[in-house]
């Protein structure tokens, strides 16, 4: 037995008419089956409504609510993690070979109907086709890396060996995982960390944002349909009141997985320190969170390639990324062409409606387009406006659209250099030479991507070395990783560096056991 060759999963060419047509179809067909629809939480396996339910909208016009989902009550997450540690003491013991035969098949699954998935995606937060595609394929790519790591993990560690014990160190799961993940990427983000979970033996708590939870819950049923044993997953959607903290809190709860804000993610980290009455073992958190990313180009680089790479990072999704390129670090003597050249580009970027599949669509909320605008607003004052700069309107459209906004000469103290905007807004910062490039690209308190240009093999060596990110690119754009190649997670105040898609995520979710016997 053993698998192919891995190969990512390519994505759609939507620029050929046919496979536009087959996208715009899914749309119909989407629209058609799901909205208006209300959906069930999952405990057991079993369909359950909650309280009360609450609206999902289309950002990019709120008017439109496209589904509707239960607000899990306080028992109904008693229950959801009483069932998790039951479905545990079998799930514990289940054949690695059977967790990676059913992610496999999910794989599947998935490849035959990505456009429908892409199409809820979008209904949700708005991404673009591509966009979405982008993430359903690294989905694809999660079935196929996670199935192997599944097997990978199962055969244990060797030892160095000894003469009268045989002695090995295997991986054992641990329990009940609470997996919390954000609207972003609501199909990648917790179907990585879901699998991560189950792929270990454990089982899940899956709590998916409030503005996307169908493309979560279409997944968990995906795996169902792979012959996951249903009580693995229990999927919970609701408020924050029973859904944040209690969740978190839980003495059953063993792991909380996290992505999401970064003040989210310490409030996780603090909170889960805490032991609770009962509860037998120091909780275990991944928390992954903000960026802000910077592109560093030294005066040698390829400055088409730098240009075009800046512009697709960081107005793609409309900036709305961990990874986003938020920050532009160039050397004086190349600043001002760079600048323009990037500023050209950004400005035959359309806003328009993300169904239609315009290049740049709404954010996600109002509420976040006027956050966004305090930080257009305050940096007018502190720095030079070049790009937009002010909201934008799409004809009567309720949705909190941002025009693709540039600022020049921004200093490295300033919020728009420092603080993680999600937005299309982006910051060029002068530097004296590519050293100082690098020093102001550290500054910050994140690290999670970083794009670096040059064609010089010293200055890629040294930024190789002294770039404080998780994930460097070197002579690319810093979005897009791609799962079981760029293993995916950050330094400093981006998080806790668990890199999903990488060959060291599984233990995360494991605890070791050594074994020495005597004969
Ligand atoms: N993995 C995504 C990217 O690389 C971000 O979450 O763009």
């Amino acid at each position: 037995g053993g698998f192919l060759p891995f190969g990512h999963e390519p994505y759609f060419d939507f620029t050929q008419p046919d496979v536009a047509d087959l996208q715009r179809a899914a749309f119909q067909r989407v629209r058609r089956k799901y909205v208006g629809q209300r959906f069930p939480l999952y405990i057991s396996g079993e369909r359950v409504e909650g309280g009360d339910t609450f609206e999902v909208r289309n950002p990019a016009d709120t008017r439109e609510t496209v589904w509707h989902f239960p607000e899990a009550t306080v028992q109904q997450l008693e229950d959801a993690i009483t069932a998790a540690k039951t479905a545990f003491e079998d799930w514990r013991f289940s054949d690695p070979l059977q967790r990676a035969t059913i992610f496999k098949r999910a794989g599947e699954l998935l490849r035959a109907r990505r456009m429908e998935f892409n199409a809820v995606m979008t209904l949700e937060n708005g991404k673009n086709w591509p966009e979405a595609d982008g993430e359903v394929a690294e989905s694809v790519d999660h079935f196929e890396v996670f199935a192997r790591e599944t097997l990978r993990w199962a055969a244990g560690e060797p030892v160095y060996p000894m003469p009268d014990e045989h002695v090995t160190t295997v991986y054992e799961p641990i329990g009940v995982v609470a997996c919390i993940s954000p609207w972003n990427f609501p199909s990648a983000i917790p179907l990585g960390m879901a699998l991560g979970a189950i792929a270990a033996g454990n089982t899940v708590i899956w709590k998916p944002a409030s503005e996307t939870p169908l493309s979560s819950l279409l997944m968990v049923e995906l795996l169902y349909q792979a012959g996951l044993p249903r009580g693995v997953i229990q999927f919970l959607t609701g408020t924050d009141d029973v859904l944040g903290d209690p969740l978190v809190d839980h003495r059953d709860i063993r792991m909380v997985a996290f992505t999401g804000s970064r003040e989210i993610g310490c409030r996780i980290f603090e909170r889960a320190a805490k032991v609770q009455p009962g509860q037998k073992w120091l909780k275990r958190v991944m928390a992954e969170m903000g960026g802000k990313d910077p592109t560093v180009v030294c005066a040698d680089a390829d400055l088409e390639a730098a240009a075009l790479g800046i512009v697709q990072s960081t107005f793609g999704y409309a900036g709305q990324k961990c990874s986003a390129c938020s920050r532009v670090i160039a050397e004086e003597s190349i600043y001002d062409r760079l600048l323009e050249m990037v500023t050209k580009l950004a400005t035959e970027i359309k806003v328009g409606l993300p169904e239609e599949n315009a290049p740049l669509g709404p954010v996600i909320s109002a509420s976040s387009a006027e956050r966004i605008m305090k930080y257009v607003e305050s940096g007018k004052k502190t720095a030079r406006l070049v790009l937009g700069g002010e909201p934008a309107e799409l004809g009567d459209c309720e949705g909190g659209y941002v025009q693709p906004t540039i600022f020049a000469d921004v200093t490295s103290t300033d919020p728009l250099f420092q603080e993680e905007i999600f937005g299309p807004v982006l910051a060029f910062s002068k530097a004296r030479d590519w050293q100082h490039a690098i020093e102001l690209a550290n500054d910050s308190d994140y690290g999670l991507t970083a794009a670096f240009y040059s064609r010089d093999p010293y200055k890629l060596a040294e930024a190789r070395k002294l770039m404080q990110v998780g994930n460097l690119y070197l002579n690319r754009k810093c979005t897009g990783a791609l799962s079981g190649t760029h293993a995916f997670g950050g330094y400093g105040m981006s998080g806790t560096n668990a890199k999903v898609g990488g060959p060291d995520y599984l233990f995360w979710f494991l605890q070791t056991k050594t074994i020495a016997q005597r004969y």
